[in-house]
């Protein structure tokens, strides 16, 4: 055996059973290894369910309303959920000029169907407000420090009877070139749902200025959020909304100072104080109603900033949108071509591997400028794309377990009590240069995608009635069958056996590599399914912590390649 490397403490053998020296870590990974696999069977699922909806939709097309129309419309371009900024009327009168919003006026449920919620894994962060079937206009600075759009969900708008309202996860966000962080200015993004609102909901999308132009000074207009009711003080549990009047820009800048910027920032309030909006408001509206025979709610202002909350002199700021319309217009019709595909969007596809003609789709966007479909541009285009690709698929492991390392860390950090308990777990461990018998498993493993891909590709039989008059039918069926085959690995794993079990890490000593990992051999188990496989690991707590997403990623490859070569033998013996 190669001579010993750096040592950690509480290992005496030169290949080291992590399980000796930090008992914790295969029960550290374990945990994180069940959310990865909770996080991938949802985004397999919402893939296949995007797929299947589109496919409903083409049936509906094709064979008239007889066939159910789909819940949520799939399309590229959606069309919009009704006419924008029209309330109910029974919302219209409840809302009283003078409430008290600081400590606040609960509005009646389906008062403001535009209004949306951001969530941050799952903590409602800011607020938003639909601005057409798959955008919601919000503030920049919601999202400082968490950009990651994978982490953020947008909660829409409840119905007037109360309904269950709907979590759509995002697909991009947009945060507005010239948002700067220090002064506010710009705190303007756009967030790009992945499932445009269905026009059978209760949400629907307020209007937007048509021009420059803003109602004067002393309108009364409205704002509404789950802000605080006071400052410092408690979120709302419901809705609650508030008047308030615009000031002029003169008023503003004499109350705030030059904090204020008038060019991009407006502000409403009191300067008595008492009315305004709070810390969890952000990114909510701020609109005036147009008069007319149809009155329409037209959104002004997002709730941007303020020096405290409802302090007298101190009116509330909001980002003007009508100066930024047309940085608006611009985005929400943009070509889904000119703009590099989201995260979302690569993850929803097939794996890379397994389906050329997806594949060559989603990466478009880098290939646009190579003249020709082959040669070494083409080439390099596509690397970009899969680097991407693997990014965002480590992304979005890597941020979602990000809490759990955190406490991980913490634990890493309490030596003593490891140490101790390495003394009870020691055992002998098998060499690294030997590998266990599992390495035919391994081998096996990574030649395992392509020789399944058929047993899950079965051809569904015709539904009854041709559908041959019905084009783009057949390739959506095609795409939801390789979809349902490449993701049944783990959509097939119940519920209740979605967990994920490392064994054991036995690191090789003598294998640090320049960035401090050694070589390991990991073994781990999903339900009845034991896969090893050979990765990098940490012995510190900071490197471990480095290591463990990469560790996990290459845990679920691992079970999802072991899963589909299984598949291999029932196929060639059915054949
Ligand atoms: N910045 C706050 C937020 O992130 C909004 C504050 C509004 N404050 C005010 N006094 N109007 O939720």
């Amino acid at each position: 055996m190669a001579g010993l490397g750096a040592r950690p403490e509480g290992c005496t053998e030169g290949l080291a059973n992590l399980g000796c020296s930090m008992s914790h870590v295969p029960a550290v990974l374990s945990a994180q290894g069940t959310q990865a696999l909770q996080a991938a069977q949802r985004s397999a699922l919402w893939a296949v369910k995007r797929v299947a909806m589109d496919l409903q939709l083409r049936l509906h097309e094709c064979q008239g309303p007889g066939y159910p129309r789909p819940q949520a419309q799939l399309l590229q371009d959606p069309p919009e959920p009704g006419p924008c900024g029209e309330r109910k009327p029974v919302a219209a009168n409840v809302t009283q000029t003078h409430g008290r919003i600081v400590g606040g006026r609960a509005a009646p449920p389906g008062a403001w169907p535009w209004l949306v919620r951001l969530q941050l894994g799952g903590q409602p962060l800011c607020g938003g407000v639909l601005v057409a079937a798959s955008w919601v206009l919000t503030a920049a600075h919601c999202f400082v420090g968490a950009s990651n759009e994978l982490l953020w969900t947008v909660v829409l708008a409840e119905g007037p009877q109360g309904e269950q309202v709907e979590e759509v996860p995002v697909n991009r966000i947009l945060l507005h070139p010239k948002f700067d962080p220090q002064t506010f200015h710009g705190d303007l993004a756009l967030v790009q749902l992945w499932t445009p609102v269905s026009p059978a909901g209760s949400a629907r999308p307020v209007c937007l200025p048509q021009a420059s132009s803003e109602p004067p000074a002393g309108t009364p207009c409205s704002i509404a959020g789950w802000g605080a009711l006071f400052e410092d003080g408690p979120e709302a549990e419901a809705v609650r909304e508030a008047r308030v009047p615009l000031l002029s820009p003169d008023t503003c800048q004499r109350a705030l100072g030059p904090g204020l910027r008038p060019s991009s920032m407006l502000c409403a309030g009191y300067l008595a104080g008492g009315i305004d909006s709070c810390q969890g408001d952000s990114g909510g509206p701020l609109t005036c109603s147009e008069p007319g025979p149809h009155p329409r709610e037209v959104l002004f202002g997002v709730t941007s900033w303020g020096d405290g909350c409802g302090e007298p002199g101190k009116p509330g700021v909001y980002t003007r949108v009508a100066v930024f319309k047309d940085w608006l217009q611009e985005q929400m019709s943009a070509d889904a071509s000119t703009r590099e595909p989201s995260c979302m969007e690569l993850l929803a596809g097939s794996p890379p591997e397994e389906n050329p003609a997806d594949t060559a789709r989603l990466c478009a966007f880098y290939a646009r400028r190579c003249p020709l479909s082959e040669g070494a541009c083409a080439r390099l285009a596509r690397q970009q794309c899969l680097q991407r690709w693997r990014r965002c698929e480590l992304r979005s492991l890597a941020h979602k377990l990000l809490d759990l390392l955190r406490r991980a860390q913490e634990l890493l950090g309490v030596r003593p009590v490891l140490r101790r308990r390495a003394l009870t777990l020691a055992r002998p461990v098998p060499s690294l240069r030997e590998p266990p018998e599992s390495a035919a498993l391994e081998q096996r493993l990574n030649s395992g995608p392509r020789s399944s891909r058929a047993r899950f590709q079965k051809r569904r039989p015709e539904p009854r009635g041709s559908m041959n008059g019905c084009p783009g039918l057949e390739p959506l069926r095609q795409k939801l069958a390789t979809l349902q085959g490449s993701h049944a690995w783990i959509l097939q794993v119940p519920s209740e056996q979605l967990a994920m079990h490392f064994q054991e890490v036995l690191a090789d000593l003598s294998s640090k590599t320049l960035t401090g990992l050694f070589r390991a051999w990991v073994r781990a188990g999903l339900g009845g399914r034991r896969v090893a496989f050979s990765g990098l690991v940490g012995l510190e707590p900071a490197t471990l912590a480095r290591s463990l997403p990469r560790l996990l990623v290459q845990a679920l490859q691992a079970f999802r390649s072991a899963a589909l070569a299984e598949g291999q033998p029932s196929e060639l013996g059915g054949a």
